[in-house]
């Protein structure tokens, strides 16, 4: 049997970090064998934050190296740069004219900058459907997405529906793909682990920056003594992430019965996260020698996708009539 598409797009923000590899990263990689995988950097999507031309380029790359170093293989998965496919741009448009305003404005990631009362680009509001564009110019099946951003999944199966009833049956519905137990991934303060609450724990941050970090695990004040619950403590929802069924028992029996300070607990979490995280620097280093043959993969990918891309749209040129 054919393999099912997968599609996914990561913003190149900055530097990654434990939420980003828990909650997307470890996700592609544990799926590309599974799937006929096509991951993207959404570039396009990070200009509508990111206006310095040097920072994005220095972030496409480093983020090419993340994603390499946290174990996607690019024999297996296309990865690619979204800005080198100039279709999905144009895809887009048509879908703008076919979307209503009413609705963009529904969407939950422009409401909460609107409530902020930011300045809102056009190239913000209208996200969701450039999103929606990359999806389904692929002719994707399933689309490996944090929680939040389920409802943009919903975006792009709305906009083909609405264009195969204008225009008749040119595009399939891709169904979200949400993993419930690594959805969201607490950051040090408890919340959601994101960058605009600055409340993560990096990746490949120095080894003094991310003990730094877990030092900063925000809990209760009691003592080493004490009886703990684990159940809202921070440093134990990010053990969970890390330890098997028998390891987390046995830690949670530490934390009701007392005798484990909070310390020790950040001590071990570290170890943890250093175990996990000490392979990937080595890949990554190899790779940031070789800033080519990055280039290269990505090159490659690029012209995989645009081909499939670029047959698609012939189809839809058709159906819109601007074939003449
Ligand atoms: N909006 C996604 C994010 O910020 C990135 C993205 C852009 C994406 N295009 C996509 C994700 C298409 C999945 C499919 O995480």
């Amino acid at each position: 049997m054919e393999k099912k598409k997968l599609l996914s797009g990561i913003q190149p923000s900055g530097t990654i970090h434990l939420g980003n590899y828990f909650g997307a990263i470890k996700q592609f990689v544990d799926l590309q064998d599974k799937y006929d995988s096509f991951v993207f950097i959404a570039d396009l999507h990070a200009i509508t934050t990111i206006q310095d031309g040097k920072a994005l380029s220095e972030n496409i790359l480093n983020v090419a190296l993340d994603y390499l170093a946290c174990g996607l293989d690019p024999k297996k998965v296309c990865l690619f740069k979204q800005s080198d496919l100039t279709d999905v741009t144009e895809l887009a448009w048509y879908f703008n004219c076919i979307t209503t305003m009413p609705y963009l404005e529904r969407a939950t990631a422009y409401k909460d900058a609107h409530m902020k009362a930011k300045e809102i680009n056009v190239g913000l509001f209208d996200y969701p459907i450039l999103m929606a564009a990359d999806i389904l110019i692929q002719d994707s099946d399933v689309v490996p997405v944090g929680a939040d951003q389920k409802q943009h999944v919903e975006y792009a199966r709305d906009t083909a529906l609405k264009f195969n009833k204008i225009y008749g049956e040119t595009f399939k519905l891709p169904e979200p793909l949400i993993m419930k137990n690594v959805a969201i991934v607490p950051g040090i303060d408890g919340r959601k682990m994101s960058k605009s609450y600055k409340n993560t724990i990096p990746l490949f941050g120095t080894y003094e920056e991310i003990k730094k970090a877990v030092m900063r695990i925000v809990t209760d004040s009691k003592e080493a003594k004490d009886p703990k619950d684990p159940d809202t403590c921070n440093i134990f929802a990010l053990h969970k992430l890390f330890l098997d069924k028998d390891k987390l028992e046995e830690l949670q029996d530490k934390y009701t019965k007392g005798g484990l300070s909070y310390k020790e607990s950040k001590e071990m979490l570290y170890e943890e996260i250093i175990n996990l995280i000490k392979p990937m620097r080595e890949r990554r280093e190899e790779y940031a020698k070789d800033l080519d043959k990055v280039r290269e993969i990505l090159n490659e990918g690029a012209k995989k996708a645009k081909a499939i891309a670029s047959l698609k749209m012939k189809i839809i040129r058709n159906k819109v009539g601007v074939n003449i």
